[in-house]
């Protein structure tokens, strides 16, 4: 019971080795030389200017945005206009959250899906095998007014506003890139998608505080497993510490930190919305023995009362639909009961 305190709990606690349910089966472990000759290898993301998609003559920057969604479902973003300070600061208030004695943190564990605010450990501790090396806090962001007093208090510098502030920014944010995307995808004139983006207004989104503590054997086990994120767009902010991980051409490649940017990927529900012209990528986080990383991940949903479905101007008779129609319910089960990494029914929808 224990390993429900936490890696943060575990590895100030000065152990020296991983326990037995962090160890991954030797296939699943990272950093496997005979299985990939480059285990660290590292990959710039197409990095893409918010102002650029903004600005007026923008075809070549929609069509970067199309680019990077198709081939990597992954790309770095600067000039987004959320103010360094905010950036920082959800950093450093995640940090201290972190920071606080397992008592203080541990208010805040719930088991319940639906709490606005839920603490724990691992990637789904009822459920995982393996454990991985990763504490987490989630934060639901919708309706504002009504979660933010449930949000935690502690410490007095946790700076509630401040975190409301960059959940509202990115909020923002994603709703400007969703319509570049829908330009980029020459669907924007489509009157059900204006309709859509209307409701992107309402849909969820939950913020995901990620602390990856040092491990003392980082090759045994995973700060986060392999999966594809189910929401239509993740905004994702990592400090300056490498760890993530995306799956392209077939190897595990690391994502260069640049400084001030946001990682933005396509997720399951994009992937869908496209017919799989973009692609909901696996990506994973390393463990690390010498730097503590944090992150903090904002995952976007669309409105609930939609059937998940290609959108009908991205098919005719040559691009028939590759994925069946879902409604929102039956998806979210689907997405909250998978193994992490499989995406099996996304592709036995086609
Ligand atoms: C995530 O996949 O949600 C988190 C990735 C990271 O911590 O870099
Ligand atoms: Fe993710």
């Amino acid at each position: 019971a224990h390993l429900l305190k936490g890696v943060k709990y575990l590895s100030g606690s000065g152990i020296s080795k991983v326990p037995e349910k962090y160890i991954l089966p030797a296939q699943e472990r990272p950093m496997r030389r005979e299985a990939e000759p480059d285990p660290l290898k590292l990959i710039a993301l197409p990095l893409l200017d918010f102002s650029e998609l903004q600005g007026p003559n923008n075809d070549a920057a929609l069509k970067s945005l199309s680019d990077a969604c198709q081939d990597y479902g992954f790309f770095q973003l600067v000039n987004h206009g959320i103010p360094e300070e905010v950036t920082k600061g959800i950093v450093e208030v995640s940090k201290e959250f972190f920071e606080m004695p397992f008592e203080e943190r541990s208010k805040y564990m719930s088991s319940d899906m639906y709490s606005p605010v839920r603490y724990g450990t691992s990637f789904n501790q009822s459920k995982d095998k393996v454990f991985c090396w990763r504490d987490f806090l989630k934060l639901t962001c919708q309706p504002m007014e009504e979660v933010l007093p449930h949000w935690p208090s502690s410490p007095p510098h946790m700076r509630r506003e401040l975190a409301a502030s960059y959940a509202k920014a990115a909020k923002n944010l994603s709703i400007a890139l969703t319509g570049a995307i829908f330009r980029g995808l020459e669907i924007d004139q489509v009157e059900e998608h204006g309709a859509m983006i209307e409701e992107f207004k309402a849909g969820s989104q939950l913020m995901v505080m990620n602390c990856y503590p040092q491990c003392p054997q980082p090759d045994l086990t995973l700060g986060m497993p392999p999966h594809s994120d189910y929401g239509f767009l993740t905004l994702l902010l990592q400090d300056q510490v490498e760890g993530l991980q995306i799956q392209h051409r077939d190897e595990w490649v690391m994502v260069q930190p640049v400084p001030n940017a946001l990682v933005i990927n396509v997720g399951d529900h994009l992937e869908i919305f496209s017919n799989g012209r973009y692609k909901s990528v696996l990506h994973r986080v390393l463990a690390n023995s010498t730097q503590h990383r944090v992150s903090v991940a904002s995952i976007h949903t669309l409105s609930s009362n939609r059937t998940i479905r290609p959108s009908p101007s991205l098919v005719d008779d040559a691009n028939p639909p590759r994925y069946k129609d879902t409604d929102f319910a039956s998806f979210l089960d689907y997405v909250s009961s998978r193994e992490p990494k499989n995406k099996d029914f996304l592709e036995s929808r086609k």
